[in-house]
């Protein structure tokens, strides 16, 4: 068994945790989402001056929740790729030096990876192989978990990111950020067949279209030239369909794409990781169809699905049991293939 301190900071989150294997001891997260809500998104800079102002009081207070010490620490680990360089550096740097001070191994974790691990949080007896569907601020990605370190990328999005779209959407919608949460309750008063509305498909070279590829920018699109088509006065808007009908055609466009992938490949679970794993609307969906097509769908607690330090720490306790450590040279990257 390894018991892994784990920092995730790639975005706006700071987050510290402690994790035995597939077990959660402490996770800290300070969200950043008040101080970047008045600039209507994430503002890098902002973002790694806030991550230096928490690290160390969120280290100490993992480690004093999870009641335990340096000496029950078998490595430290950090999320090292994909997300904002200057504040990935922050958490990067933070566990090199304790890793160097306490003299332990050090492990660096891809972002993607920690997402796939929040699953095994919930469920630790699940096993590979199944299908992650990954929904966040920056990715949307239907992945195929083969074993720890082996994952294939089988869908991703052309444009914009599922939440990333939610967000853009209640912006020309004058709601606030993020806008995934607001529009989600929004969506619950209105009607989702009021305003049909562009799945957004994304079209192969040698015709068809890709099976399990999505596009969110034209239905962003398609939202803004609706709203210009009905507001002449804003106060009028019918906010609440508009939230709903985009709502319902995101949740389809993901949950046809996650059971057509599941059914071709041969995979009968389907683990939901990212903040947009939070909709309801997706959750109402994708359980709908896991249940006509005989399949698992397993959403973990909000917790684990936004950015979190306990699936960066889950992932790197298995690379640690496997002998999977990093090299303290290792730098940050702001993208990187999973
Ligand atoms: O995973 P996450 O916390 O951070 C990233 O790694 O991006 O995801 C944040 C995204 C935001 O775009 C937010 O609007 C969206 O998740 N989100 C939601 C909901 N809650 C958060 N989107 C739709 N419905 C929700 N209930
Ligand atoms: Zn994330």
């Amino acid at each position: 068994m390894a018991c892994v301190l784990a920092i995730e900071t790639s975005c706006d989150e700071t987050s510290v945790a402690v994790v035995k294997d597939r077990h959660c001891c402490s996770n800290v997260v300070t969200s950043q989402i008040p101080v970047h809500r008045q600039y209507g998104g994430v503002v890098p800079e902002v973002a790694s001056r806030s991550h230096l102002e928490t690290i160390n009081q969120a280290i100490a207070q993992s480690l004093a929740e999870a009641q335990l010490d340096w000496g029950a620490i078998d490595g430290i680990a950090a999320t090292c790729a994909p997300g904002l360089v200057g504040s990935l550096l922050v958490g990067l740097t933070a566990a090199k030096t304790l890793a160097i001070v306490h003299q332990k191994p050090f492990i660096g974790v891809h972002h993607l990876e920690g997402h796939i691990y929040a699953t095994y949080l919930s469920e630790p007896e699940l096993e590979p192989p199944f299908l992650c569907l990954l929904v966040s601020g920056g990715h949307t990605s239907l992945i195929y978990v083969k074993d720890c370190g082996h994952y294939e990328t089988l869908g991703e999005t052309r444009d914009d990111a599922a939440g990333e779209a939610f967000d853009k959407v209640a912006r020309l919608l004058k709601l606030s950020y993020p806008g995934g949460p607001v529009i989600d309750r929004l969506a619950k008063e209105g009607n989702p067949k009021a305003f049909p509305l562009p799945e957004g498909k994304v079209s192969r070279p040698n015709g068809g279209y890709h099976p399990y590829d999505s596009s969110f920018s034209g239905l962003k699109t398609a939202v803004l030239r609706l709203v210009q088509k009905l507001g002449q006065d804003e106060s009028e808007l019918p906010v609440p369909d508009i939230a709903a009908s985009f709502q319902d055609t995101v949740a389809r466009a993901l949950t046809k794409r996650a059971i057509a992938c599941a059914r071709d490949y041969g995979l009968n679970t389907i683990a939901v990781g990212g903040g947009v794993a939070a909709n309801s609307g997706l959750r109402k969906h994708l359980h709908e169809a896991a249940v006509e097509h005989n399949l698992r769908v397993l959403f973990p607690p909000l917790m684990y699905c936004t950015d979190n330090a306990a699936m960066i720490g889950c992932a790197a306790a298995d690379h640690l049991n496997l002998g999977h450590i990093s090299p303290l040279t290792l730098g940050v990257q702001s993208r990187l293939p999973l």
